[in-house]
């Protein structure tokens, strides 16, 4: 595993865009697997600007997200399709047909998972998977328990998370309670690994990241096990 301690979360932003670029230019038909949250919005942007100065085309690139509430409806401006589209997809010239979430509104969400998997399994797995994390050290929605589950799945959000993401709805109660989620084996299905964390809150998070020990209570340890893992974050989150 490697550490990229940046000053900044600009320079967190740069760099995680840099690693993307480079992968979209020696493979212009990647498959990137994307993240929410409000962490990679930096690098969206940095991807945006690359794509409207010509260094880059999304032309021919499929996308594969982490994760979507569920359940809940593409519209709904909490949602991660829709935070895609604003924060990405409407900007770059990438084909929307080429770009995947989960189906907040799947009548059948384990069969819904299921299709996922074996459709990015079909397209020929994820070339670089872009991750933030939680500050319980939660990857996509796969929270900290005693046991973790492999495939993408339908899971319940816990109190922390439900806390942290109410920042973003009116209330607490509007926050959904489930989530529709990659699992552990679907993440580690990607070639290359960057996650991304800035600031205080992901210390305690990260920190066990930078101990040797590998536990599902906090189930970003896990990444210890992966070939090519990279963690770009800033000092706060280092610790330093
Ligand atoms: C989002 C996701 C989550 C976030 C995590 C950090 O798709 O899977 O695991 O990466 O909750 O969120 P932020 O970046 O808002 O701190």
């Amino acid at each position: 595993m490697k550490f990229i301690v940046c000053n900044n979360y600009q320079e967190i932003s740069k760099k995680a865009a840099e690693i993307i670029a480079d992968v979209i230019k020696a493979k212009p038909d990647c498959i990137l697997g994307l993240a929410t949250g409000s962490t990679p919005v930096g690098t969206y942007k940095e991807l945006i600007a690359m794509n409207k100065a010509g260094d880059i085309s999304f032309k021919t690139v499929k996308s594969y997200n982490l994760d979507e509430y569920y359940p809940i409806s593409p519209d709904n401006d909490q949602s991660y399709r829709y935070f895609m589209n604003e924060n990405l997809f409407n900007h770059i010239d990438i084909d929307m047909a080429n770009t995947h979430l989960l189906d907040g509104e799947a009548k059948d969400p384990d069969a819904e998972c299921k299709a996922y998997d074996k459709a990015i399994e079909a397209a020929g797995g994820i070339d670089i998977q872009i991750l933030g994390i939680g500050r319980n050290g939660h990857i996509a929605f796969n929270e900290p328990d005693e046991a973790l589950i492999a495939p993408t799945h339908k899971t319940g959000l816990t109190a922390d998370t439900i806390d942290a993401n109410s920042r973003f709805f009116e209330s607490a109660d509007l926050v959904p309670k489930h989530a529709l989620t990659m699992g552990m084996a679907s993440i580690f299905g990607a070639r290359k690994i960057i996650l991304l964390a800035n600031g205080a809150s992901k210390a305690e998070a990260i920190k066990e990241l930078l101990s040797d020990e590998i536990k599902t209570s906090n189930p970003s340890t896990l990444l210890k096990l992966h070939n090519d893992v990279t963690i770009i974050c800033d000092k706060e989150a280092y610790g330093e």
